[in-house]
């Protein structure tokens, strides 16, 4: 539990020199610390409305978090095999993979590669999308000379994170887009037909077996090697997690399965609090919120996940500019531009050597900055960070409250947590803080750990576990004849 004061206590900073800066930052700083500091009892309060609103969410539809149920149905044995295609669209790639899985004791086999996502294609229409999946697919099947001799489609599991209404695991109507998206002709619709009417039209030898969130394929293609997985999340470009529950204890389910059928829900949790009773928001989230493109949506991921933080510092740099606090005389053109820092840009400022960080604000934004606006640049990042991480830790500890969790493993995945170093000891030192961990324990009992490629790997473990039901003859919440 060693670590700096600035990492795991949210009112230090690490940032050095602070107390040298004019007495006009200075105030600025303190204004924008006191906004920004979200404190043990803060932390509680939200983390107590959050396990709210994911029971109202299991209650019925239409709630703010949906709960969505996956018909992913329990964790796998680790003897799940096969050949398996993935596509994943996740917030900034689209990756295609070929995994070949052998069981738990066995190296798995992964070939992929990343095609390119135009920004128009985020904002243009559904056809323009299939076509780049499709196009993407068949490129990857050419290049990789599959499939080979029997004459079966390939199965393919497809990772769409996205918040969608599954009735089958092979079906997934989109509720809203997330991340920036604004696709049209999507939403309401069944993204699996859509997909495969598109492969079908172009005489792909493939056939859509599962849909999946990405959460869900982090928490399944973690427990293929690690029984303690308890929680997939992401915190990447958006957030949100996955745990295991039991049909019984999801009210709004109407179905002849047994209670204590594990059932994964896909929580989708980036929505929580959208009607604005807990989180403290400040005007630079509202600014954010008001300028994407679903305003109202998302408001929890809007305020941690990795796609609006460097958005975050952006604001907060401009409004500075503006009242004659820095870069005075500047052409700040670049900084200027909406999404022009990325969570990188943040959090190798809190990490960068004085001469490193000025070269960045050199290269990236054409701005010559002083050693006093540097200081103030860097907690301004530690800052956004750390409230960042420590809202990240009341949606998982909400979970476990929820189902009486008390150890296990949290399967992380997404830039944030695999980028930012500091990121995982601060949400360590803040799930405790929540979950009332004695301070003089040995280890954590709750851990993250780094997720398997859950787009990838999970979509394949995912569809195996499919087959293997259709095998078996279980066909509930398989929709198609596979
Ligand atoms: C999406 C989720 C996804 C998360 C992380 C959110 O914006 O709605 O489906 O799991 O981002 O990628």
């Amino acid at each position: 539990m060693a670590a700096a004061a600035g990492v795991l206590d949210p009112t230090k900073s690490e940032v050095q020199g602070l107390d040298n800066l004019s007495p006009a930052l200075k105030t600025a700083l303190q204004d924008l610390e006191a906004k920004f500091t979200v404190d043990r009892q803060k932390l509680k309060q939200i983390s107590q409305r959050f396990e709210e609103e994911l029971r109202e969410g299991l209650q019925k539809d239409g709630c703010n978090i949906p709960m969505n149920v996956t018909w992913t149905l329990g964790f796998p044995s680790g003897d799940e095999a096969g050949e398996f295609l993935a596509v994943d669209l996740g917030g900034t790639n689209l990756r295609v993979c070929w995994i070949v899985l052998k069981g738990r004791e066995e190296e798995k086999v992964v070939t992929q590669k990343k095609y390119k996502l135009p920004a128009e294609i985020k904002t243009g229409e559904a056809e323009a999308l299939w076509r780049l999946i499709v196009d993407s697919l068949e490129d990857f099947i050419a290049t990789n000379e599959l499939p080979r001799d029997d004459g079966e489609p390939l199965a393919l599991g497809f990772t769409f994170s996205y918040p969608a209404h599954q009735d089958y695991v092979d079906h997934g109507v989109l509720q809203t887009w997330t991340k920036g998206f604004d696709i049209k002709g999507v939403e309401g619709e069944d993204a699996a037909s859509q997909l495969t009417e598109a492969m079908k039209k172009r005489n792909l030898p493939v056939r859509l077996v599962a849909l999946i969130n990405d959460t869900t394929g982090a928490m399944i293609a973690s427990a293929y090697n690690d029984p303690e997985t308890i929680i997939g999340a992401i915190f990447g470009t958006g957030c949100n997690a996955a745990y295991m529950d039991h049909v019984g204890s999801i009210p709004k389910l109407h179905t002849d399965l047994p209670d204590a059928t594990p059932m994964a829900i896909n929580c989708e949790y980036g929505a929580f609090d959208n009607a604005h009773r807990v989180l403290p928001l400040t005007k630079y989230d509202e600014a954010i919120d008001r300028e994407s493109p679903r305003p109202g949506e998302q408001s929890f991921e809007k305020m941690s996940a990795g796609l609006y933080l460097g958005e975050l510092f952006r604001h907060i740099l401009c409004e500075m500019y503006d009242k004659g606090l820095v870069f005075k005389g500047q052409d700040v053109k670049k900084l200027q531009e909406p999404y022009a820092l990325d969570t990188g840009f943040l959090s190798s400022l809190e990490d960068d050597p004085f001469r490193e960080a000025r070269g960045r604000f050199e290269d990236y934004l054409n701005i010559s900055i002083t050693w006093e606006e540097l200081q103030l640049a860097q907690r301004l990042a530690e800052i956004i960070a750390v409230r960042g991480a420590r809202l990240c830790t009341c949606g998982v500890s909400a979970i476990c409250r929820m189902k009486g969790i008390e150890s296990g493993h949290v399967a992380a995945d997404g830039s944030v947590a695999n980028k930012h170093p500091k990121f995982k000891a601060r949400w360590a030192q803040a799930m405790g803080e929540v979950l009332d961990w004695p301070s003089d324990r040995k280890e954590d009992p709750i851990i993250i750990t780094s997720a398997e490629d859950g787009s990838g790997i999970g979509a394949a473990v995912i569809s195996a576990m499919t087959l293997q039901r259709v095998k078996q003859g279980n066909m509930a919440g398989i929709r198609q004849q596979l």
